[in-house]
């Protein structure tokens, strides 16, 4: 792609950001594909357990076995991108996410199924830390925030499409129909936005950092003029190579005083996101739904509900996220987000289920979590590591994010059949108290502050 010559300041502004913008959009497809296989067997569960006759724990394995792989994934998308550049395995994990997918629909037996999502997974772990990465990477420094929130923006849009794929799919055929050939196609269509990640990713340039760390300046310069306009361009290859002279600090100094409180707050944040429940709501809503007593389509219906308040609300929170700042956010999300568990748990508890009570406070907690811990969490991943530090620190965060996702979403259907639904929507009830108190007493606001005086509060606080 060659960059037309625009005539004056102003025709260089607008058409950068449209270039960052589209690349950035690109990039953040890989978010999408994470939204969408992470909630599409949500709408097959129901249908797979009859198909293959599986027990709670095989539940719940169907449904965490693709966190496995996001595991895996996470854990190597920092060194892999590193090695081979981040276009090249962005690539890569796109092409196992459409295998993943077709072998998921075609898979004849349980343990292909598995493989096939874990293999999906793996790609999904990957595009989880590397497309907002590479979107932090390509921006101008005072659009990064907004660049990160929009992978996060990509994410709900993917749950919220998926919620209406799986819905119209199971409409298409009876009971029997859907436990033969429903679940199949929902995990069948992944394939199209898969494919149409792999033919966009052309369009898009190697990460000018990275080619630069690579001794490819040459290569990089282009890249950045299309960025950032002719002479900034110049000075940014300097400024990015003066930022790799710094980096050379080892791991184990993470774990220094300030450090190590940063790489607290970041591992904390991560895995209450998770521990709070989000995904037993995310993965299982339809199944929460029929236990109140709605049937299959009724349940299907509510669960659109549930991806249109996420992603409406995660909206309101990228807008609300630079004016209240994060921790604002999160002390009142996650209020929000313990009241309306322990509604939920009452409601289980005292058999009060009928009506839209359920649904209601299901969404309430929703849209709590939309406006907090989702968005808040990764794009204060994004900020809160020194610079030096941030690839590693992040990957870390990440990797435990992933790690308590598979720990929810294996552990929810035996705790449901086990525990029972009331103490387990009140165990996540406890997890958010948890999480408002470790908001208020552990977690310092970022908003309008330089990455550099992040760094210092760390120092301060130490
Ligand atoms: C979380 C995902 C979750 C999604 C729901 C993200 O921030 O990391 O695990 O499924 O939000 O919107």
């Amino acid at each position: 792609m060659q960059a037309s010559v625009p005539a004056t300041t102003n025709d260089i502004r607008s058409h950068n950001m449209k270039f960052v913008t589209l690349i950035s959009s690109i990039a953040a497809i890989g978010g999408l594909l994470f939204g969408f296989d992470t909630a599409v067997i949500s709408g097959a569960i129901g249908f797979m357990q009859e198909r293959f006759a599986l027990n709670e724990f095989q539940v719940g394995w169907a449904v965490s076995s693709l966190i496995v792989g996001c595991i895996g994934g996470a854990a190597s998308a920092g060194v892999l991108g590193d090695k081979f550049g981040r276009k090249k395995v962005i690539f890569a994990a796109g092409v196992l996410f459409v295998l993943g997918s077709l072998g998921s629909a075609i898979a004849g037996t349980f343990s292909v199924f598995v493989l096939s999502r874990i293999l999906g997974g793996i790609g999904i772990g990957i595009t989880s830390t590397l497309c907002p990465m590479y979107n932090a990477e390509v921006a101008p420094a005072k659009h990064r925030g907004r660049l990160v929130a929009l992978n996060q923006l990509a994410v709900v849009t993917g749950i919220f499409i998926v919620y209406f794929v799986n819905s119209y799919i199971a409409g298409l055929g009876d009971a029997a129909w859907n436990v033969e050939n429903g679940w199949r196609w929902m995990f069948g269509v992944g394939v199209l936005p898969g494919v149409a990640f792999l033919a966009l990713l052309f369009f898009v340039p190697e990460s000018p950092r990275w080619l630069i760390k690579q001794g490819r300046p040459a290569e990089a310069l282009p890249i950045l003029v299309k960025i950032h306009g002719e002479d900034a361009a110049k000075q940014e290859v300097l400024d990015i190579k003066a930022s790799f002279a710094q980096e050379a600090g080892p791991l184990r100094d993470l774990f220094r005083p300030g450090l190590r409180l940063a790489l607290l707050v970041g591992v904390g944040l991560a895995v209450l996101q998770q521990v709070t429940g989000i995904n037993a709501v995310m993965y299982y809503a339809p199944e929460i739904f029929k236990a109140t007593g709605a049937g299959t389509n009724a349940s299907l219906v509510q669960t659109i509900m549930v991806g249109f308040v996420n992603f409406v609300f995660t909206i309101l929170s990228i807008w609300l996220i630079d004016k209240v700042g994060r921790k604002a956010l999160l002390l009142a999300g996650t209020s929000v987000m313990a009241l309306s568990l322990v509604g939920i748990g009452a409601a289980f508890h005292t058999g009060y289920t009928s009506g839209t009570v359920v649904l209601l406070l299901v969404l309430v907690y929703v849209a709590a979590f939309a406006v907090s811990l989702g968005p808040v969490v990764w794009v204060m991943l994004s900020e809160i590591f020194p610079n030096r530090y941030r690839g590693r620190a992040t990957a870390i965060a990440a990797m435990a994010l992933w790690i308590a996702d598979y720990i929810v979403s294996q552990s929810f259907p035996p705790m449901l059949s086990f525990a029972g639904p009331a103490l387990t929507f009140w165990v996540f009830a406890f997890m958010s108290v948890v999480a408002l108190l470790f908001s208020w007493k552990l977690v310092p606001e970022t908003k309008g502050k330089s990455l550099e005086d992040v760094e210092s509060l760390w120092s301060r606080k130490a």
